[in-house]
């Protein structure tokens, strides 16, 4: 089996944009708790934050990260968060206790270590303009005022600067704490987004799109919403998880497909609201949640008890689901020009790239690293490429290419990066890049994630069983050959 990436170095698409990669940081299970925070924790620094899963955090190349929540920030009262008295209180979205020990002082700190942009949700289920104002005036307020005093009471004397604001979160679904329909949504984001600006016209804001690709409301949201606010905000989002169904093996590598199709179809709906309105303006996207959760396992098996930073969600990823993560990583920097944020959920222990133990280890899953090489390696532009590949069917996504590519460019250095998957899971399939149009470039360094057993996995005890391993590759009468392992994902810099 053979497949050809054809490239051009002024064929470009968008720029990497470094906010694709964003990560999630929900009060949710053990995220917060024993996973960024755990005072006594033999690495905990001054603030109680564990040094292990900060320096992973970095060594993933996390650029943003939302907080708090998902479905949590549906009943959540930020001024819980800060100062000396922390209510106990409970959260009824994943029926745990939150001690509130953590809030937005403490997770902005925690950021700044990270080197990363926070991105924030304000609750619009449960609470609406007033309160989001609030939060904002504690948060970017300079001083002078009673919250943004209080602030600077709790020890934080600069205002936080938060530029990116989530409008709720996950509207459509009728899980959600104060659930509601496109209409009401959309009147209360159009609403609290014009008295967001009011208060600090420079903000980006993110209206909520569906939670996911096949909510039944899906399209009819995007466009209700949109015509109800579409002046007022800047982003659109879009939510997805994938995981194996009905053991379909063939369907879950193809999650992408899905993705790319997701994201095309949000792109055209709004576009067709913008030319409704007569708009010039362009809605860009803003893909908030994404990655592998086996979900049907959290849904057959619920939290029933009260408790304090419960075990919750947190699925061990093996040598596949690695792939289908380096995949979607592919189908968001291809959309670059359209998606401006991508945050993977979550970052640590729930559906996370990171596990931690109390007092233990913190490690990486086998899909820390495809983001982590991604993140590192793609610079520049996205190029423009055309895969030619043999094809197979799928259950869910119809007749998909074995082999999908996406290849980046840094102008000021030329070099280039190929990141592929080969989708198929008993053959091997060779790639092909011509490189003619790419000014002279040879391979530097190739890395692959592949393992002769695709269910292997990274745990507390062998946490280094699956990482990605150097690949040849060779240049043959002027193209790079490589040949793609089954069930693989790689990533082949040249300069
Ligand atoms: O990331 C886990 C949950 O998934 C989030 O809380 C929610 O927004 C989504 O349904």
């Amino acid at each position: 089996l053979t497949a050809t990436l054809a490239l051009h170095a002024d064929d470009v698409v968008a720029p990497v944009r470094r906010r694709l990669f964003g990560s999630f940081v929900e009060h949710l299970g053990r995220c917060v708790y024993t996973g960024i925070h755990e005072p006594g924790h033999p690495t905990a620094d001054e603030d109680g934050f564990r040094g292990d899963v900060l320096a992973l955090t970095r060594e993933m190349g996390v650029s943003v990260v939302r907080y708090p929540g998902g479905n949590f920030v549906s009943g959540y009262r930020w001024e819980d968060g800060v100062g000396p008295d922390r209510p106990v209180r409970r959260d009824l979205a994943w029926r745990s206790i939150e001690t509130n020990e953590v809030g937005l002082d403490e997770f902005v700190r925690w950021a700044r270590k990270a080197g990363a942009e926070v991105m924030y949700a304000v609750n619009l289920g449960t609470r609406g303009v007033l309160e989001a104002l609030d939060v904002h005036e504690y948060a970017n307020h300079e001083g002078g005022t009673h919250l943004s005093e209080l602030r600077r009471a709790n020890g934080s004397d600069a205002p936080h600067g938060i530029r990116l604001w989530c409008l709720g979160n996950e509207m459509d679904g009728p899980w959600q704490t104060g659930h509601k329909t496109a209409h009401e949504y959309g009147r209360l984001a159009a609403e609290t987004a014009r008295a967001l600006r009011q208060a600090e016209p420079g903000l980006e804001l993110v209206v909520c799109g569906s939670s996911s690709h096949a909510m039944p409301t899906f399209g009819a949201w995007e466009d209700t919403v949109l015509e109800l606010c579409y002046d007022q905000v800047d982003h659109i989002s879009l939510h997805a998880y994938y995981e194996p169904l009905d053991g379909d093996v063939d369907s879950f590598l193809a999650s992408a497909v899905d993705m790319d199709r997701f994201i095309e179809q949000v792109v055209a709906t709004a576009d067709a609201v913008g030319a409704r309105l007569k708009s010039d303006k362009r809605i860009t996207l803003s893909f908030d949640e994404w990655n592998v959760w086996y979900l049907s396992r959290y849904q057959a098996d619920p939290p029933t008890e009260w408790r304090v930073a419960p075990r919750l969600i947190e699925d061990r990823y093996d040598v596949t689901d690695a792939v289908v993560v380096g995949n979607l990583l592919m189908s968001l920097l291809r959309h670059g020009d359209r998606v401006a944020v991508a945050c993977q959920a979550q970052l640590v222990n729930v559906i996370a790239p990171i596990r931690s133990e109390p007092g233990g280890p913190a490690w990486r899953q086998t899909t820390f690293h495809p983001f982590a090489l991604t993140s590192r390696l793609a610079r520049g532009d996205v190029l423009r490429g055309h895969v030619a590949a043999p094809t197979h069917a799928t259950g869910r996504h119809g007749e998909v290419p074995l082999v999908d590519a996406v290849a980046t460019r840094d102008p000021g250095s030329g070099e280039v990066v190929v990141f592929a998957v080969n989708r198929h899971r008993g053959e091997p399939v060779e790639l092909r890049v011509p490189l003619a149009g790419l000014g002279g470039v040879e391979p530097v360094e190739a890395w692959s994630l592949h393992d002769a057993d695709p269910t292997a996995t990274n745990t507390e005890r062998e946490p280094d069983r699956v990482v990605p391993r150097p690949l040849e590759v060779e240049v043959v009468d002027g193209a790079l050959r490589v040949v793609l392992p089954p069930v693989s994902w790689q990533a082949i810099r040249l300069g």
